[in-house]
């Protein structure tokens, strides 16, 4: 039987391919799941949820298997999957849930009650329910009938691979703190963070009819990839604040809608600003217009062991409530619940609707081997999107070393 080479975290920016066994339909406590199926990996992504644990500042234990972005193809059906088959091509929602309990059937799938036994809220390659992650040639996924979202053609759909390999993740994540931000056509929109998510978030809001779309960073690189591919953006280490910048483009100081796309490893604003995890929050707060909404997709947590201090540690951060709170704000934060979005973004991907997303993504396509050099690349604000294909089937793999030369 085949083995299974997989990403694991072994400490901060530690990490190693390890060869584990070939997954088992069982849960992380040992019990049998025959409502799952194991996945050949096709394409597995590296996130920026991933950099935050690759950090150390997201709690996570040595030995870990990473990767929660996850596209595949099911090659071993249990027991009780009924209208998944073997052979289908899947997109795997980040969220593990159940589909049974009352968070699932509401469509909460990030808060699932049954997938972590601590609280509700489980995920792949996350301290979140112990559930192996997928930068893996194997993975084995629960829930498979309710989870996976299966690609309706094959061929079509390596075609559009690296497309819909953002389903499981990013391009729903963008999408929806657009949603949860009100973003509807004619929005003005500022999306802070030009990282992926920021930039599946430009791409969703353009999806969603949005007018003036602008996106902020201190990362040049990635604000440059953003440029070329027809945002507007905006450089927050200039001396010139926010809202001047934000004024400059639009005529006025404010936006209709903000989404934060950056999280609690948030820079201040000016040159040479250091880290303050408020501070977008805080940014949204000033810029969104009175009555405007804010979606907060970007990561915060207590446990990060780097903070600035007590408070920070234990995610307890100042925000400017008592100045925004006149504004009548609406802000909305959470993990993405995939599956509320993913049939539908699949659709408008295949139907052309979302091409521009290629452009904007600026994915590379890498080896398994190659990963752990992707993460540091990416650690150092690579503009890349960072695409892992364990059995070599796109046919897209470039060797990192020789395209870093090349940047
Ligand atoms: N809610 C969810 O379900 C979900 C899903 C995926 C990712 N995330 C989170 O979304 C966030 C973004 O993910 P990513 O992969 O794009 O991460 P990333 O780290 O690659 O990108 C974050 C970007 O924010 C920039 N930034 C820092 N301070 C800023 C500021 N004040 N204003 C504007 N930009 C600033 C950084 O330079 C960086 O380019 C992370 O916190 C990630 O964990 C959440
Ligand atoms: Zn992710
Ligand atoms: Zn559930």
């Amino acid at each position: 039987m085949a083995g299974n080479r997989a990403v694991a975290y072994v400490g901060p920016r530690k990490l190693e391919i390890q060869n584990l066994d070939y997954p088992k339909l069982v849960d992380p406590r040992g019990k049998k799941c025959e409502h799952g199926v194991i996945l050949k990996l096709v394409v597995t992504n590296i996130c920026g949820s991933d950099q935050h644990i690759y950090r150390g500042r997201f709690p996570a234990p040595s030995g870990m298997i990473l990767g929660h972005e996850n596209t595949g193809e099911v090659v071993e059906v249990g027991r009780d999957v009924e209208f998944i088959k073997k052979g289908d091509l899947v997109s795997v929602p980040f969220n593990v849930s159940c589909g049974k309990c009352r968070n699932c059937r509401e469509r909460h799938t990030e808060i699932c009650m049954n997938a972590n036994p601590d609280f509700p809220c489980a995920a792949y390659g996350f301290n979140l329910g112990g559930w192996q992650g997928g930068q893996a040639e194997y993975m084995m996924v629960p829930w498979a009938d309710f989870a996976l979202l299966k690609f309706p053609d094959k061929d079509q759909a390596m075609e559009n691979i690296l497309k819909l390999a953002y389903l499981s993740d990013i391009l729903p994540t963008g999408y929806h703190g657009c949603v949860i931000a009100g973003v509807r056509t004619g929005s003005t929109v500022y999306i802070a963070g030009a990282g992926p998510v920021g930039r599946a978030a430009a791409a969703s809001a353009r999806l969603l009819g949005a007018s003036a779309i602008i996106v902020g960073d201190l990362n040049k690189e990635r604000l440059a990839v953003v440029k070329k591919a027809g945002y507007e953006i905006v450089d927050v280490s200039k001396p010139t604040p926010l809202a001047d910048q934000i004024e400059a483009i639009l005529g006025v100081r404010e936006v209709d809608c903000g989404v934060d796309c950056v999280g609690f490893e948030a820079h201040g604003y000016g040159p040479g600003a250091g880290e303050d995890p408020s501070a977008v929050i805080n940014g949204l707060f000033e810029v969104v217009r009175f009555g405007g909404g804010t979606g907060i997709p970007g990561i915060y947590t207590a446990g990060d062991s780097q903070a600035r201090n007590e408070m920070e540690k234990q995610g307890r951060y100042p925000l400017d409530f008592g100045k925004a709170w006149i504004k009548s704000p609406s802000a909305t934060g959470g993990q993405c619940p995939v599956l509320r979005y993913s049939r539908d973004l699949m659709e408008a991907i295949l139907w052309g609707r979302l091409d521009h997303l290629v452009d904007v993504m600026n994915a590379q396509v890498v080896s398994l081997e190659n990963a752990l050099d992707a993460y540091k690349f990416f650690d150092q604000g690579s503009p890349k999107k960072y695409v892992v294909d364990p059995h070599n089937v796109t046919g897209k793999i470039t060797p990192l070393a020789a395209a870093a030369a090349a940047r």
